[in-house]
């Protein structure tokens, strides 16, 4: 099964609604979305490249015949894990129902064997033409998505059906389409999410910097996938998520507890969470003289995976974490993968406090069969695609 990240192809066809495609490019981003715009030549009439390169972050292509050797149509799409294409003029309805690949989208969208998402936006003459009503059946049976565009008003005075769609009803139905695929339906995931703070006293703790995001990236992408998911979050600021089952903890100790109260009813445990490694050998209610702390003596905490693994049912699924700093960082992975007993490691350079609360990741993966995959720079929602995909491959 190819991974499924949230890597995305927005085309932008050549009609006035192009304008309302950048504010689409931003709410699909808020969603964990990575973009890559490929506007048309006619697009560019309404909004310039410029444009595209500063909200995406990333350099855009819209030329087949700029770096003809890097045989761009193909690397993108078969890097793009889905196309959306918005606004969808008739014009490039028709060419992609004929299979017609005159410019880089269209070459992208004929070499791709990805899911295809079309927003149609015109005026209704030309969505209710019978041509144009013939092409979008002819999508729609080969299995791309084609929005149904809004009523209302459009360019001067008219009105009708043919209107770009709300940013909000795009990302819906694009989150919908892209998440059918409920391939964790009637597993348990458990998952492990934050940092453990162990108290010293009243006021003060030993933590870490870790802020729960990928945990509940994880959380939230195995829920849409169909799983039931049992979320054990230490001090996270996020809200909980719909439909998973959250237990909030503070300590190494609680976590412990509330994933051994789990594990034998889950089927994949996903331990992202960073628990701190020991614990002060006292902690007071009241608030400690400060002269206190330089005797302060620590205890080791458990290993919360490795008392797991070894009570592992048949057939469960473990993958860890690991936070690594400088040189030899997947060695050192690859030994703790053995040492407690994974099925897989996602291993990243933390190297200056880099990754923990932000957005993106990049590291490797490591599987117990020895083979690393490299994880460039992408979203914590896809990496937790990535590593799902692991779990649910290794489910068989
Ligand atoms: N882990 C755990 N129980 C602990 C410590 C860590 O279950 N007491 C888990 C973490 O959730 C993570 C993996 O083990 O999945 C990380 O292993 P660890 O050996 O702690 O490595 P790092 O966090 O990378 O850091 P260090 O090598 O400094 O310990």
């Amino acid at each position: 099964m190819p991974p499924r990240g949230r890597e995305l192809i927005l085309g932008v066809g050549g009609g006035i609604a192009a304008y309302k495609s950048a504010d689409l490019l931003r709410r699909l981003q808020d969603h964990g979305f990575l973009i890559t715009v490929v506007p048309t030549r006619a697009s560019l009439n309404f909004v310039g490249k410029a444009t595209w390169e500063a909200l995406s972050g990333r350099e855009v292509h819209e030329d087949l015949w700029k770096n003809v050797s890097s045989v761009p149509h193909i690397s993108l799409a078969r890097s793009a894990d889905a196309i959306v294409i918005a606004p969808a003029t008739a014009d490039l309805i028709a060419k992609i129902a004929t299979g017609r690949a005159d410019d880089l989208l269209t070459n992208i969208v004929s070499a791709s064997a990805s899911p295809i998402i079309l927003v149609p936006a015109m005026h209704p003459e030309m969505w209710l033409n019978p041509a144009t009503i013939e092409n979008v059946k002819i999508l729609r049976s080969r299995g791309l998505l084609v929005i149904d565009p809004d009523e209302g008003r459009l360019t001067g005075a008219d009105s009708g059906p043919g209107r770009f769609p709300t940013s909000e009803r795009i990302v819906h139905e694009v989150e919908d389409f892209l998440g059918s695929k409920a391939d964790l339906q009637g597993v348990t995931v458990l998952v492990s999410a934050g940092g453990t703070r162990e108290p010293i006293d009243a006021v003060r703790y030993l933590g870490n910097l870790s802020s729960g995001k990928q945990g509940y990236a994880l959380a939230y992408a195995a829920a849409k996938r169909g799983a039931r998911v049992l979320l054990v979050a230490a001090n996270c600021e996020q809200p909980d998520i719909e439909g998973v089952t959250t237990i909030h903890v503070k300590t190494a100790a609680e976590m412990l507890e509330a994933l051994s109260a789990n594990f034998a009813s889950a089927q994949v445990l996903i331990m992202s969470a960073a628990v701190a490694d020991f614990r002060p050998s006292i902690s007071s209610d009241q608030k400690i003289d400060k002269s206190e702390l330089a005797s302060l003596t620590l205890i080791e905490n458990p290993d919360i995976l490795k008392t797991l693994t070894a009570r592992r049912l048949q057939g469960q699924v473990i993958i860890g974490f690991a936070a690594q700093t400088g040189e030899g960082g997947s060695e050192k992975a690859m030994a703790k993968l053995k040492a407690k007993g994974l099925d897989a490691i996602y291993v990243n350079d933390v190297s200056g406090g880099a990754i923990f609360g932000e957005e993106l990741t990049n590291g490797s993966i490591l599987d117990s069969d020895g083979t690393i995959s490299t994880v460039a720079t992408t979203s914590k929602d896809s990496l937790a695609h990535l590593l799902l995909d692991v779990a649910r491959n290794k489910l068989g």
